[in-house]
């Protein structure tokens, strides 16, 4: 069992930087594509048996140090009663936007085996195959909210501020219930044997900091708490978060994610004891091999005052990303890595 990556959440000495790719397993794959030509992106969600076969797919191409469980972070959100659709090139939808304290109460915080088995069963299946650590996840209850609150993906946010500012009890309510929500759900993924951990605040990064404190955060933080007696390492990760380090430090996670618009060593001087994961901008994939090389030791060497480091991509992998880019990122970072002293 290669544990490189649970050693460095832990901030504990490796032999070498462990690697992996936020959205690793999907559209820039052949062999995701393959699977995704049979089947909806849900019913891919909802089958074990298709979930565990494109989990896989990138550890086998990239050498990864560590596997992400195939699933979405608005599933939980469509067991609590959102209806919840998938258009090809438009992305997520739910047709109900929950705004007012009526739809509100008509959402449940649902019992994660009842109504989502088959991400536990994934979990299940998966640690029967994996050599390397498999990290469970959700989305924050903020960044959840957007989607639940705009009905979607959104640029402007206004219907999310516009609630956070004229109907906070509404907001703070469907919070909430988020909150309870994905505490159940991240619970439930740690028993059925997920290794570590990892909440997702995609939006973060829209809020001011004050608001980040008060309308995001806390809501982490309880999921963070919850979790603790799970024993597993806990990475949080917020995007677009250069000026929300010093927060997210402030809580009990033991990794903070890092996008790529802060330098990582001025990042580490903000988290301190604390390991980091980042931060290469999923762009800089396209550079020419020799400009990508450099760019990747850069950040190693911008790293080595990190308590632990878990060497990833600032943000998701762009699905027109060459995937030969992203076997040389690993393998760049395998390289450099284990030649420097630690
Ligand atoms: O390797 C992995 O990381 C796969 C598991 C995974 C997916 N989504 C699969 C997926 C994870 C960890 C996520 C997280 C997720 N989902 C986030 C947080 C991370 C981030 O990127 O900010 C968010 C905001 C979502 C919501 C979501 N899911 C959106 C906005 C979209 C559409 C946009 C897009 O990239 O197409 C999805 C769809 C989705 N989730 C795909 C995959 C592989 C593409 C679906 C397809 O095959 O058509």
């Amino acid at each position: 069992m290669n544990d490189t990556f649970l050693r460095a959440c832990k901030g504990e000495k490796t032999e070498y930087t462990p690697v992996w790719l936020m959205r690793q397993a999907g559209r820039y794959l052949p062999e995701y594509q393959k699977v995704r030509s049979t089947t909806d992106f849900l019913s891919l969600c909802k089958t074990p048996e298709l979930c565990v076969t494109v989990t896989l797919q990138p550890i086998e191409r990239l050498k990864v140090d560590a596997a992400i469980l195939f699933s979405d972070i608005l599933i939980p959100l469509e067991a609590m009663g959102a209806n919840l659709e998938f258009h090809e090139g438009r992305g997520p939808i739910f047709p109900n936007p929950i705004r007012s304290h009526d739809a509100l109460s008509k959402l449940i915080v649902p019992d994660p085996y009842e109504k989502t088995g088959f991400v536990l069963e994934t979990i299940r299946l998966l640690r029967r195959e994996l050599q390397v650590p498999l990290i469970g996840f959700a989305g924050a209850p903020f960044t959840c909210a957007t989607y639940l609150i705009e009905g979607g993906s959104s640029k402007m946010f206004w219907e999310t501020k516009k609630m956070m500012y004229t109907a906070p009890d509404l907001f703070h309510g469907l919070m909430d219930k988020i909150t309870e929500t994905t505490i159940a759900c991240l619970k439930a993924q740690a028993e059925a044997g997920a290794q570590a951990l990892q909440l997702f605040d995609s939006w973060a990064g829209i809020l001011a900091p004050g608001d980040f404190i008060r309308y995001a955060l806390p809501y982490a933080e309880r999921i963070i708490n919850a979790l603790q007696e799970s024993g597993l390492p806990f990475i949080y990760f917020a995007n677009n978060g250069a000026t929300l380090f010093k927060y997210c430090t402030a809580t009990r996670a033991d990794v903070i994610g890092l996008d790529w618009r802060i330098d990582i060593k001025d990042a580490i001087n903000i988290v301190g004891n604390k390991a980091v994961q980042g931060n290469l901008d999923p762009f800089a994939l396209l550079l020419p091999r020799k400009e990508l090389k450099e760019r990747i030791k850069r950040i190693l060497d911008r790293a080595q005052d990190a308590k632990g480091h878990i060497f990833n991509l600032g943000h998701g992998i762009h699905q027109f990303t060459p995937p030969e880019q992203a076997e040389f990122m690993v393998e760049c970072v395998h390289e450099i890595s284990s030649r420097q002293t630690k």
